[in-house]
């Protein structure tokens, strides 16, 4: 049985001239159909690509995935474009909000896709504006719109074609805690009261330890995965001895590349691509296990 969600040895390599990029590495995971959880690891571990890969946007390299029961795997363009407006809700990183429409027209564009009539797309974008708190700010553009304020209208936008899943690419990076633990609330809310299921990609462990489990994702693979009611010292011998091999390894890591490079067996942009994705992963460690106390 496949769960409602589920990813299996996903491998995704992205090819940038010369250089190869590794960013998922046999990522598997499952989620319960109704489920909230949240995906945490450092920069360039690969959430956004998992969060692409599952909503539709882009194909694995290898392995295979079912987004609500549907093998996306083998999925057509066409059906993943279906899957896309009317299965998966998702908010992007970058928002994707379209300046030149105002909040109410980047809420009905998704509608329009679809050809939704116009009577039930005014009911429902009013609707939603007016749920996320907006119903004052309908025909103001993006600009004119602080950023918690964006990410509201990027969340109606995605919930619009009322999608069963709604996934979230680290919807509170940019706001200061306040605007951000509302729009969290609204997120969980979306998952208690509708009923959807709602993965989220965080840095924030105090919005973490909100939802039902916790994916930790590092080097494109799957680290552990915890609920935050289990307490906080049951994984946390394990992960810190994991972490303090990952840090061992990334010292070393950074010494062949040295080495790789200074021999010239690798471009200065493979380079500088793993460097950089090392070094990341490594301050990443560094202040996981800082802030566990060790
Ligand atoms: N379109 C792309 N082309 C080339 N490399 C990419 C692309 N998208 C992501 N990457 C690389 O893949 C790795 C994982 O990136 P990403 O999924 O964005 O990680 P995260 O969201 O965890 O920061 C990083 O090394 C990143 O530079
Ligand atoms: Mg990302």
């Amino acid at each position: 049985m496949v769960s409602y969600i589920e990813t299996r040895d996903l491998v995704k390599v992205y090819q940038l001239g010369d250089v190869e990029v590794q960013a998922l590495r046999g990522l598997s995971m499952k989620v319960v159909k109704g489920e909230i959880i949240s995906i945490v690891g450092p920069s360039g571990s690969g959430k956004t690509t998992l969060l692409n890969i599952i909503g539709g946007l882009t194909y694995a390299t290898a392995g295979k995935s079912w987004v609500a029961g549907e093998d996306i795997s083998s999925s057509s363009p066409a059906q993943l474009g279906a899957l896309r407006q009317t299965v998966v809700g998702h908010i992007f990183q970058t928002l994707n909000l379209i300046p030149t429409l105002t909040a109410y027209e980047n809420v009905e564009l998704p509608m329009l896709a679809i050809d939704s009539p116009k009577d039930e797309r005014k009911k429902r974008v009013t609707d939603l504006l007016n749920q996320v708190g907006l119903g004052l700010r309908m025909n103001h553009k993006p600009d004119e719109l602080s950023g918690g304020e964006k990410q509201r209208v990027a969340i109606a936008a995605a919930l619009a074609n009322d999608p069963p899943i709604l996934i979230c690419d680290e919807p509170t990076g940019d706001l200061d805690t306040d605007t951000g633990a509302k729009i969290v609330e609204f997120l969980i809310s979306v998952n208690t009261d509708m009923g959807k299921t709602v993965l989220i990609v965080t840095h924030d462990p105090a919005i973490a330890r909100q939802t039902d489990r916790i994916y930790r994702i590092m080097d494109g693979r799957i680290l552990s995965v915890q609920r935050p009611s289990e307490s906080e010292e049951a994984g946390a011998e394990m992960r810190i001895q994991m972490y303090k091999d990952r840090l061992a390894e990334t010292a070393q890591e950074l010494e062949d590349l040295q080495k790789a490079y200074n021999e010239q067996r690798i471009t200065p942009g493979t380079f500088a691509e793993r460097w950089h994705n090392t070094q990341q992963t490594k301050r990443f460690l560094e202040e996981e296990l800082h802030r566990m106390g060790v």
